[in-house]
C-alpha cells in the first residue's frame, strides 16, 4: 500500500502535506488573510448545512455528469487557478492539470502560475481555462488573453476580488517570496525536509512564467501576495470589463463575485459565468463565506447564468450542498494542490478521486440520481 492509499480524505492529504513541506510553504498554501475568519467561515458555511434526504429512488448508477457551456464534465468540479504551486512540488501545475484531465474535469491556469500558458497547453490533453489578474500593464493583459486564445484555452476567468494583495500574516512572518530568497530559517527548513529540498534543487526554480520580466525587482524579497499586489490595477472598473467582454471571443467568467447586485449587472452585460469566491479566505478577512453569498446570487440571477462556487470545498458532499444553494459546479483549490504536494500527479489524482467518490456516495445516500437536475432541500 503506498502512502496515498492511506489518504481517505482531503484532511488526510493536508496532514501528510503538513509533515512533508517546510512550514513556510505549507502556510503559504494553507493560510488565509489576517485572523483567518473568512477562511474558517468558508468551511463552517458548508459544514453547518444538512440535507433532507429522499428515499426509494433508484440510485444504483448516479450520474455526476455536469453540463457547462455546452460541454459535459465528468463531475461538477473545476480546478481553481492557483499561482506559485511549484513551491510545493516541481511542475505542480502540470501534475494537477493532468490529474484533472484524466478524470474529465476542467483545469484553470493562473496568470501567476509557475507554468506558462503555452507550456501547459502542450503538456495537457484536457480542457483548459485561463485566469486573468488585471495588471497595471494593460498591454500585458491583452497579450496574455491573445496568448490564451491562440493556445486554445476555452474560457477566460477574470479575477476581480484582488485590487490589492491581501495581508497574509503567516507569509509575512515566514518571509516567503518568489523567486525563493533564502534566509537562515528557510535553509533550516530545507535541511529538515531533505526530500522536498532535493526535489527543489533538482528541478527548475519556481518563477512566474507568464509574466516573466514584468513583476518588479526579482530580489525584492517581497512576499508573494505583496509582489503580485504591486502589479495589480486597483482602478479597474465596470467600463474596463465591458472592453474585455468585447476582446475575448470565448466564454467569459468573473471570479470573486459576492454581491447579488454585481451579479445582476454582470449578467446584463453578457458575462457567461459568475464564480462566487472570496479567494479561499486569502484576501479580505471579513468577507462573506461563499456558501452564504450564493443563495442571494442565485435568487437574483434565477438560473440565467452559470454559477460556480469555491472556497472551502473539502468533501464531496460540499458539492451537493453548493448545488442546493444554486451552484452549477464547485471550484477546488487547496484540495488538489495539497494532494500534489504529497505525490505530484498521483497525489492530485487521489484528491480529485476522493472528492468524486464522496460525492457519488452522498448522492446515493440522499436519493439524488442525477447531479445536474438535483432538487435538494437543505436545513
Ligand atoms: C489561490 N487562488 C488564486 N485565485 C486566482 O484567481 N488566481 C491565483 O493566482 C490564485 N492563486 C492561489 C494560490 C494558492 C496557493 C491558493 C490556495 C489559492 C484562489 C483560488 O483560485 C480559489 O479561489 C481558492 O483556493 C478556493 O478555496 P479553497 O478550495 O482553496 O478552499
Amino acid at each position: 500500500m503506498n502512502s496515498l492509499d492511506k489518504a481517505h480524505s482531503i484532511s488526510d492529504l493536508r496532514q501528510m502535506a503538513r509533515r512533508r513541506l517546510p512550514a513556510s510553504v505549507f502556510d503559504f498554501i494553507d493560510g488565509g488573510a489576517e485572523d483567518e475568519r473568512t477562511l474558517a467561515d468558508n468551511r463552517h458555511a458548508l459544514t453547518r448545512r444538512r440535507i433532507s434526504s429522499r428515499v426509494l429512488v433508484d440510485v444504483s448508477s448516479p450520474n455526476l455528469e455536469t453540463p457547462i457551456f455546452g460541454n459535459t464534465w465528468a463531475a461538477p468540479f473545476v480546478v481553481c487557478p492557483m499561482g506559485s504551486c511549484a513551491l510545493g512540488w516541481p511542475e505542480a501545475d502540470i501534475a494537477i492539470a493532468r490529474a484533472a484531465a484524466s478524470q474529465g474535469i476542467v483545469y484553470t491556469l493562473s496568470t501567476m502560475s509557475t507554468t506558462s500558458i503555452e507550456r501547459m497547453a502542450n503538456a495537457v490533453q484536457g480542457r483548459l481555462w485561463f485566469q486573468l489578474y488585471i495588471l497595471k500593464n494593460s498591454a500585458l493583459n491583452y497579450d496574455l488573453i491573445a496568448r490564451a486564445q491562440a493556445a486554445g484555452y476555452e474560457a477566460l476567468v477574470v479575477t476581480v476580488d484582488l485590487p490589492v494583495g491581501g495581508k497574509r500574516e503567516r507569509d509575512l512572518r515566514n518571509e516567503i517570496s518568489i523567486p525563493l530568497k533564502f534566509n537562515t530559517k528557510h535553509l533550516w527548513e530545507g535541511i529538515t525536509h531533505p526530500r522536498w529540498a532535493l526535489r527543489m534543487i533538482s528541478s527548475k526554480f519556481p518563477e512566474f512564467e507568464n509574466v516573466r520580466g514584468f513583476m518588479g525587482e526579482e530580489g525584492s524579497g517581497l512576499t508573494i501576495a505583496a509582489r503580485v499586489g504591486e502589479s495589480l490595477n486597483a482602478s479597474y472598473q465596470w467600463s474596463d470589463l465591458v472592453q474585455l467582454r468585447d476582446k475575448w471571443k470565448g466564454k467569459l467568467l468573473v471570479k470573486g463575485v459576492q454581491h447579488p447586485e454585481d451579479a445582476l449587472r454582470m449578467l446584463e452585460m453578457g458575462i457567461d459565468g459568475l464564480w462566487i469566491s472570496n479567494h479561499g479566505g486569502r484576501q479580505l478577512d471579513g468577507a462573506i463565506a461563499s456558501a452564504d453569498a450564493l443563495p442571494a446570487i442565485y435568487e437574483a440571477t434565477q438560473g440565467r447564468v452559470t454559477l460556480i462556487m469555491d472556497s472551502g470545498v473539502r468533501r464531496g458532499v460540499d458539492a451537493l450542498i453548493a448545488k442546493a444553494l444554486g451552484a452549477n459546479a464547485v471550484g477546488i483549490g487547496r484540495a488538489p494542490l495539497l494532494g500534489a504536494c504529497v505525490g505530484g500527479q498521483k497525489g492530485a489524482h487521489r484528491a480529485i478521486e476522493i472528492l468524486i467518490d464522496e460525492l457519488r456516495r452522498s448522492m446515493q445516500l440522499s436519493g439524488v440520481a442525477d447531479f445536474s437536475s438535483a432538487n435538494i432541500k437543505l436545513y
